[in-house]
């Protein structure tokens, strides 16, 4: 299943994200999708607005792990957002934690999915942004979990 959405403007990426935020629950993962520069972050920022994150979120870029605390009807939960464009190996998603991210308390979203890619959960949502630089970017979401197909109708 896949939605396709156009987006004109960095505004617009980030308000997709916050569309998106304001359906995910705790246990959710989410890669990113999407060449350097493509809007990755700039979704994740919109996605923690959706969330209700109110400290600035930056890229993890260097830290490779951000991690917000929020609250979803009144239970506190994690959003972890990661940045994994400097892994050399997929091993190295043990030592980072990775898969400490996949529970029920924390949102999982990864820029940077490809090498780990064994390691996420079959029913995670992708979503990919193609375009960069000053172009008109096509957002595709994409998902194999049934689940997704509800909250996604509902969300675009
Ligand atoms: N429609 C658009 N959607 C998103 N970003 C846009 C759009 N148009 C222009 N931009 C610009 O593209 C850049 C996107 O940067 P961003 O850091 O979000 O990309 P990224 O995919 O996270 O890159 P990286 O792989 O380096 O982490 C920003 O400078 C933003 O202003
Ligand atoms: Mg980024």
């Amino acid at each position: 299943m896949e939605y396709r959405v156009t987006s004109l403007t960095v505004e617009q990426t980030r308000r997709w994200g916050k569309q998106l935020g304001g359906c995910l629950r705790g246990g959710d993962v989410v890669a990113l999708l999407g060449d350097l520069g493509a809007g990755k972050t700039a979704f994740a920022q919109g996605v923690g607005e959706g969330l209700g994150v109110t400290e600035p979120m930056t890229s993890p870029t260097f830290t490779l792990i951000h991690e917000y605390i929020t609250q979803l009807k009144a239970t506190q939960v994690r959003l972890v957002h990661m940045d994994l464009y400097r892994l050399q190996r997929p091993e190295e998603a043990e030592v980072i934690g990775v898969e400490d991210a996949f529970v029920e308390d924390a949102i999982c979203l990864i820029e940077w999915p490809e090498i780990v890619e064994d390691y996420l959960p079959d029913d995670r949502l992708e979503v990919e942004i193609i375009g960069s630089g000053e172009q008109p970017r096509e957002i595709i979401f994409r998902a194999q979990h049934f689940d997704w197909e509800l909250r996604l109708k509902e969300m675009t």
